[in-house]
């Protein structure tokens, strides 16, 4: 089982940016985090990170036929890409949405998603524990799946 870990824009940033509001923890601690959960729940992670949304279009687009999951965190593009959601929809692969912050706590804009409504769930609010609840939660969706 391969899923797709995508990461959004200013992501890379991590560990500088914003620390009041997304702590210290950076994207490669991050992306540690999530390969040792995936070594735990014996399945594989494509990761990847960009600032262009069309590099993360493209990434979903790849993943129709190689991957069985998507775990994104949008970043800015959650709160104003049609495109990306038009992507999850096209591909029909079961994505979870994560948040490090709580985007239902802070600035109005925020609080709207358009890749909510085409996923099958949202996480935030947790920091990193955010991906790795997400991780979690669709490795057991698609396993029910295949069972
Ligand atoms: C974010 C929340 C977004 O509103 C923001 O634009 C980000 C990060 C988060 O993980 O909390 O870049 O997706």
């Amino acid at each position: 089982m391969k899923i797709l870990v995508l990461h959004g824009p200013n992501l890379n940033l991590l560990g500088s940016r914003e620390p009041g509001v997304y702590g210290t923890v950076t994207l490669a601690g991050i992306d540690a985090a999530l390969v040792a959960l995936a070594g735990e729940l014996g399945i594989e992670v494509e990761i990847c990170q960009s600032n262009s949304e069309s590099a993360l279009i493209d990434k979903i687009q790849s993943a129709a036929g190689s991957c069985l999951g998507i775990l994104i965190n949008p970043a800015a593009y959650t709160h104003t890409s049609v495109a990306i959601r038009d992507a999850i929809s096209a591909v029909v692969i079961p994505t979870v949405e994560v948040h490090l912050s709580n985007i239902h706590g802070r600035e109005e804009f925020r609080a709207r998603s358009y890749i909510a409504p085409v996923a099958l769930g949202q996480i935030a609010g947790f920091g990193m524990e955010s991906y790795l609840l997400g991780l979690r939660a669709l490795f057991n969706h698609i396993k029910k799946g295949l069972s």
